[in-house]
């Protein structure tokens, strides 16, 4: 058994591109898909250090990774850290992270963010929000810049895990920032993300290559006569349908084809697809 694990869930490979990197700056360490059906299995009392890679969803945690976090039992002596990457807008995801983490009795030891490409701009944002042209361009200079940038963030953290750094997370802020937190309080309070309904569309660009399957680690898609359909309601929201079909061919709600697509560069959709067993 290794002495560090790295639990990643990932949508379009950005955790898993900063999983990796951290990785391969460390010894003894092995990396575990979260949605890996035997991924608890490696946590032993000689596990030394634990780190949750995963992306910010909706200023909050994906629902796979609070279920992972509910599931899990840390060795009482392993150093515990979180990486979230997100698209520019963290908001207040840290706090919720800790009540979820206070309710398990885990002690985060660091908690870290990166930034990195968005790959859903327009988040789960209401049909009428969608149809607005409020998105940016997805361009490849983009795209170099923030990996670059993601590079040096990367160092930083190594060296932070390496010398088991120990942070305070972030406190609720002051001024006028104060008044996003509590809104956001109040929307954890009254919406469940599991409850959201996402729906897809594809439009006759469509080859029926079946990527889109491939990549849906939760099995809402199935291929029926070379075109896909989401066939029940269970999502993780991960949009690796929406941005691994080299087609373009999947829109969200009334979003269609106007903005471009992202997945990391060096993660491919069978990246993806491993991530369940
Ligand atoms: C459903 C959804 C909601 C998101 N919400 C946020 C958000 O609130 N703030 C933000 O900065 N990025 C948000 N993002 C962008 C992702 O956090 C970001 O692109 C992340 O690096 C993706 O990681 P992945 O490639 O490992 O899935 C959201 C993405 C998705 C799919
Ligand atoms: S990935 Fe795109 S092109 Fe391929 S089957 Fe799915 S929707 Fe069609
Ligand atoms: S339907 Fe798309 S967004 Fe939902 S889990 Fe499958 S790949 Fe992810």
């Amino acid at each position: 058994m290794s002495k560090n694990i790295i639990y990643y869930f990932t949508g379009t490979g950005n955790s898993l591109a900063v999983a990796r990197s951290i990785s391969l700056a460390m010894t003894d360490v092995v990396l575990i898909p979260m949605l890996n059906e035997d991924a608890l299995t490696y946590i032993d009392t000689h596990t030394e250090s634990i780190g949750l890679i995963y992306p910010i969803h909706v200023n909050a945690l994906p629902h796979a990774v609070i279920h992972f976090i509910q599931k899990i039992h840390l060795p009482s002596k392993a150093y515990f850290y979180v990486v979230a990457t997100h698209g520019g807008i963290p908001g207040m995801s840290g706090l919720y992270l800790n009540k979820i983490l206070k309710k398990q009795g885990i002690d985060l030891k660091t908690y870290y963010e990166i930034e990195m490409l968005n790959n859903t701009p327009k988040g789960i944002a209401p049909k009428f929000l969608m149809r607005l042209n409020w998105e940016q361009e997805i361009t490849p200079e983009k795209v170099d810049h923030k990996l670059s940038a993601m590079k040096i963030e990367v160092e930083n953290i190594v060296k932070g895990i390496t010398d088991k750094e120990e942070t305070t997370l972030q406190k609720p802020p002051s001024g006028t920032r104060i008044m996003m937190y509590w809104m956001m309080q109040i929307m954890w309070l009254i919406s469940n993300p599991s409850k959201y309904k996402l729906q897809f569309l594809v439009d006759d660009s469509c080859n029926g290559c079946g990527i889109c399957e491939q990549v849906c680690v939760t099995k809402r898609i199935k291929m029926n006569e070379d075109k896909p359909e989401w066939v029940h309601d269970h999502c993780n929201f991960c949009y690796a349908c929406f941005n691994y079909c080299p087609k373009e061919a999947i829109g969200v709600k009334y979003y269609t084809k106007k903005l471009g697509r992202y997945h990391h560069p060096d993660i491919s959709a069978q990246d993806i697809a491993a991530q369940i067993k």
